[in-house]
């Protein structure tokens, strides 16, 4: 395959023959019969013919006026695009994931393919970045010459041929096993959605091949690779060529923050204050905006400007219509324009005596390297001469001149607009930074910047006139991005390592379907075990609690709620108007929940006497019911043995105690304080009777909060210690401690391990430890520290404050899981934790906080589903309607926990419908109702 095949006549220029009029006559495009040979009108006199060849090329003089114009209307036009509005004439501002410059830390071996920048020829490279300290590594490349009929024909063609190319590429290098990244440099307007997802939108230049716009291209791509069997390739970035060429910026000259390529086609890019670009949630930092200027058409700036001979060139190119303003200014249309005109020119006797060739008349027979080449000073009459003759022209000596200004008019024009177009992007820089006073570097690439003596310099003059607030650096690409490529790469390749770490840290909290069925199994054998009082995790205690309420329970009642997050003391008013409460909450400081149990009872009834006193309850006796959410034997209403402290809480001389009777003996301690301790419930059976009130197919109760936990009513017959084989016992599953004895399949993570050790109870508690509200910002914290320690986090920087204890509470999670929380709120939270982090860190933090939160309610969810699919069996019934009351503050806050819990039961326990009540006035009303019913009862006894 080589280069010159391509030459006579280009794939680029598809129809034939168009009639635009101006002041010099018809303009005519293409190849085909009739025009070949001399015009008749061969002006008698050279200087006419300058005059008129002077008045043809006078429409290519764009006055400053015209420049500031469309300088101003492009403005408008990206800042349109910007918020996302996008009326026809407003260039596309495409974002393209590149959030910052090049930092030179990039180190490695990246291969870049290049494709659309160029033309018909696409390029492979191989890049060696050497970072900071090490010396720069020339990358060598190969450049493949794309045939015509691949530019144009179905897609997978011309990705296969790509694939085919880098194989070619690579047999001259050590790949073997070894998986390298391609940066796939893709110059044309695409939407993308991540630094490796990337649609296009609509081919242009050269290119019409089918069945890709719309489409991913990586993925195109990787299927070709895939296709040819190159499997040490893996593409993780593409990157327009404009970022190739910015990026390519040696950071010791810029940062250059503006990439400018003018090649076949044109485009620039440059970097946009996040928050000003509507389609990205985010609101720090810059990205990376790829401008598509060659889509800019507003009509009233570049109207004026048309001349017929623009028009000739849409109208006979691959996509007439589109790319207006590139077909002014990219190499591929250049030299089609000098053609134009010249054949124009030609016919009308003023040039070539009047005479004209197959290859002039020919479309795509006159490219950049022929404008570069005539306008070139150095390169003298002889070359123009030889380039026209090589057009089949004989050109005279006073041809030579006006070709030359043709060749001059056509690039002076394009080199003024795409100036007009960078003053446009200046404006916006000083807009969006709030400077007037600019100091920018921008990157330029392209064949025109490379092959045209005079582009650069007229760009550059006509800028500091259009931009004069901008003091700018035009630092030329070395190698046409394919270095800035291989950063974006490197860029790419660190995040998509970051991901696959991510990945691999959180693949174990996420459960599938049979790890949950199977948890719910799990659970069903250890209550049954539980029930029988043979050995299991789940103690399945015994509650005393026969009945819930039936509406008939009244009078007033105190009750204490110890347990959850805050202790309170309640007075309960239940009449037939319904249950009053009036509560106060009261704090536990840490001495006390780790002093002694006298010291912790003590404080219990000092708050209750507090509460007596601001209540005018002085003297009174009530009924107590005292809601106390640990694990307790029960052998009573009121009698409950503490089996072991859980939840933080650890005082002295209480595990194997009757609490009840510590609470007396503290009343006892009292003077002048009486109080009828009448009941003693867990915060589960309080939910459950509190919502009972209101629902009474209420028969479970769970409490998801600082611990969890669960109740339900169970067949008397089947809870061995208690006599008795007819009616219904509330049976406190503590199901906190499932899993103690190993039982539980679910993969415990080193995390999980983490927070166990650290806990005042290792090795207990270890269902409780994978879902409640004490542990799920321990387990995160422990997770991101991981991540940091890997770099995948906050750069790798060590973060003192994720070594602190309990500093990331579970309420940030719900927090930063809440939808409505953009993303700069989020990274407000852990900037106040005083985490140094970047967008990506605060999308980590989430997706963390995502895998430990759903992973608790799932589990959460097949414990639920285990007990209500044991009351089905119980009932032997195919159907069971019943609901759940559910309290805690993780099930109540949490955005999405809920709902997973739901659909998790929905899942595993089809046959129950299931209602989840939550609880409004927590399971202090429970207790009240608990010692309601058993005063009722007592009374009835009595009598
Ligand atoms: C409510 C109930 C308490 C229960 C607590 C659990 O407040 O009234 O009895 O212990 O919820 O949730 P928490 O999030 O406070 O631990
Ligand atoms: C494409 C741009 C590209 C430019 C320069 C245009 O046709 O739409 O994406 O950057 O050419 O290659
Ligand atoms: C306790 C349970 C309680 C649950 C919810 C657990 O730690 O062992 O008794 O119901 O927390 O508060």
């Amino acid at each position: 395959m080589n280069k010159e095949q391509q030459q006579p006549c280009d794939a680029s220029w598809p129809s034939p023959i168009v009639e635009p009029m101006d002041s010099v006559g018809p303009v005519e495009l293409g190849s085909g019969a009739g025009a070949l040979g001399c015009s008749p009108e061969v002006l008698s006199h050279p200087s006419d013919s300058s005059k008129l060849v002077q008045e043809c090329l006078q429409q290519f003089m764009v006055t400053e006026a015209q420049l500031q114009q469309i300088r101003a209307s492009l403005l408008s036009s990206m800042e349109q695009g910007l918020m996302g509005q996008n009326p026809a004439s407003a260039v596309r501002m495409l974002p393209t994931y590149v959030g910052s410059t090049p930092h030179g830390t990039e180190q490695g071996d990246f291969v870049v393919l290049e494709l659309g920048a160029t033309g018909a020829s696409m390029r492979v490279l191989w890049v060696t970045l050497t970072g900071i300290e090490g010396c720069r590594v020339d990358p060598r490349s190969r450049e493949f010459v794309i045939p015509p009929e691949v530019m144009l024909g179905p897609g997978q063609q011309l990705f296969d041929f790509a694939a085919r190319c880098l194989a070619e590429f690579l047999e001259a290098f050590p790949v073997k096993n070894r998986c390298l990244p391609l940066g796939f440099n893709f110059s044309f307007p695409c939407h993308q959605t991540g630094l490796d997802r990337s649609t296009l939108i609509s081919w242009t230049k050269g290119f019409r091949c089918s069945g890709v716009e719309g489409r991913d291209v990586v993925q195109l791509l990787r299927e070709a690779i895939e296709r040819q069997g190159a499997s040490s390739l893996a593409v993780v970035a593409v990157v327009n060529d404009t970022v190739g060429t910015m990026m390519d910026c040696d950071p010791g000259l810029g940062p250059c923050e503006v990439g400018l390529v003018v090649d076949t086609g044109t485009n620039a890019c440059y970097m946009e204050e996040a928050r000003h670009v509507a389609s990205l949630d985010e609101d720090r930092g810059r990205v990376c905006v790829s401008v598509e200027w060659g889509s800019f058409s507003d009509d009233k700036a570049l109207g004026p400007v048309l001349t017929p001979f623009d028009k000739a060139l849409d109208q006979g190119s691959l996509n007439p219509g589109a790319q207006r303003f590139e077909k002014m200014i990219g190499g591929l249309y250049l030299g089609e324009l000098v053609r134009l005109v010249l054949a124009h020119l030609a016919r009308r006797g003023l040039l070539f005596g009047g005479c004209t060739s197959p290859a002039l008349l020919n479309q795509g027979s006159v490219g950049l390297e022929h404008v570069a080449e005539m306008e070139d000073p150095s390169s003298g009459e002889a070359r123009v001469l030889a380039v026209l003759q090589n057009l089949g022209l004989s050109p005279g000596a006073s041809d030579v001149k006006l070709v030359q200004l043709v060749c001059e008019a056509v690039s002076t024009r394009a080199a003024r607009l795409c100036a007009a177009a960078l003053a446009a992007v200046l404006g916006r820089l000083q807009h969006s930074r709030e400077q007037h006073a600019l100091q920018i570097a921008v990157a330029t690439g392209g064949q025109v910047f490379k092959r045209h003596p005079r582009f650069h310099s007229l760009l550059q003059k006509t800028v500091i006139l259009l931009a004069p607030g901008c003091d700018i650096s035009f630092i030329p690409s070395v190698d046409g991005g394919g270095r800035g490529v291989a950063v974006v790469t490197a860029v790419a390749a660190r995040l998509a390592d970051h991901r696959r770490l991510l990945e691999e840290t959180l693949a174990p909290f996420r459960l599938d379907r049979e790890q949950l069925a199977a948890v719910q199994v799990q659970m069903r054998e250890a209550m049954a075990k539980g029930l029988q009082g043979e050995a299991s995790s789940l103690r399945m205690l015994p509650t005393y609690v026969r009945a819930t309420p039936d509406g008939s329970e009244r009078g007033d009642f105190l009750a204490l709620d110890l347990g959850g997050t805050n202790f309170r003391v309640l007075l309960v008013r239940v009449t037939t108007g319904g249950v009053q409460i009036t509560s106060q909450v009261y704090a536990i400081p840490e001495r006390v929940t780790q002093g002694s149990g006298q010291q912790l009872f003590d404080h219990i009834v000092d708050c209750i006497v507090d509460f007596q006193q601001r209540q005018g309850l002085g003297g009174q006796s009530l009924p107590l019911g005292f809601t106390f959410s640990f694990p307790c034997r029960q052998l009573g209403l009121d009698q409950g043995i503490l089996l072991n402290w859980t939840k933080g809480f650890n005082a002295s001389d209480c595990e194997g105690q009757d609490v009840v009777a510590l609470l007396r003996e503290a009343i006892g301690r009292r003077q002048a304080v009486e109080l009828n301790v009448v009941a003693i419930v867990n915060d589960t059976v309080g939910t459950m009777m509190s919502c009972g009130y209101e629902d009474h197919h209420c028969e479970v109760g769970l409490i998801v909060g600082t611990g969890t936990n669960a109740c339900y009513m169970e067949e008397l017959q089947n809870v061995a210690a208690v006599a008795g084989d007819s009616g219904h016992m509330c049976i406190n599953m503590e199901w906190g401690a499932f899993g103690d004895d190993g039982t539980l399949s679910v993969p415990s993570t080193c995390f999980d391990a983490s927070v166990d050790r650290a806990s005042i109870n290792p090795g207990k508690q270890r269902f409780e430890k994978l879902i409640s509200g004490m542990y799920l910002g321990e387990i995160v914290r422990y997770i991101l520290l991981h991540l940091n320690s890997l770099g995948v986090l906050f750069r790798g920087q060590q973060t003192q404050c994720l070594q602190t204890r309990d500093i990331f509470k579970t309420k940030f999670l719900s927090e930063i899981e809440s939808d409505s929380l953009a993303l700069r709120q989020v990274r407000a939270i852990l900037e106040d934790l005083g985490l140094p982090l970047t967008s990506d860190d605060a999308l980590i933090v989430r997706e963390v906080c995502q895998a430990v939160s759903r992973r608790a309610a799932q589990l959460c969810g097949a414990g639920v589903a285990a007990v209500v699919e044991k009351i089905r069996e119980n009932r032997g019934l195919e159907e069971l309607m019943v609901t759940v009351g559910v309290d805690g503050t993780l099930y109540k806050l949490h955005p999405h926990f809920s709902s997973l819990v739901a659909a998790t039961v929905k899942d595993l326990a089809p046959r129950c419908t299931v209602t989840f009540l939550q609880s409004e006035d927590g399971s202090g009303k429970g207790a009240a109702l608990v010692t309601a019913v058993a005063c009722r009862l007592a009374q009835t006894t009595r009598v």
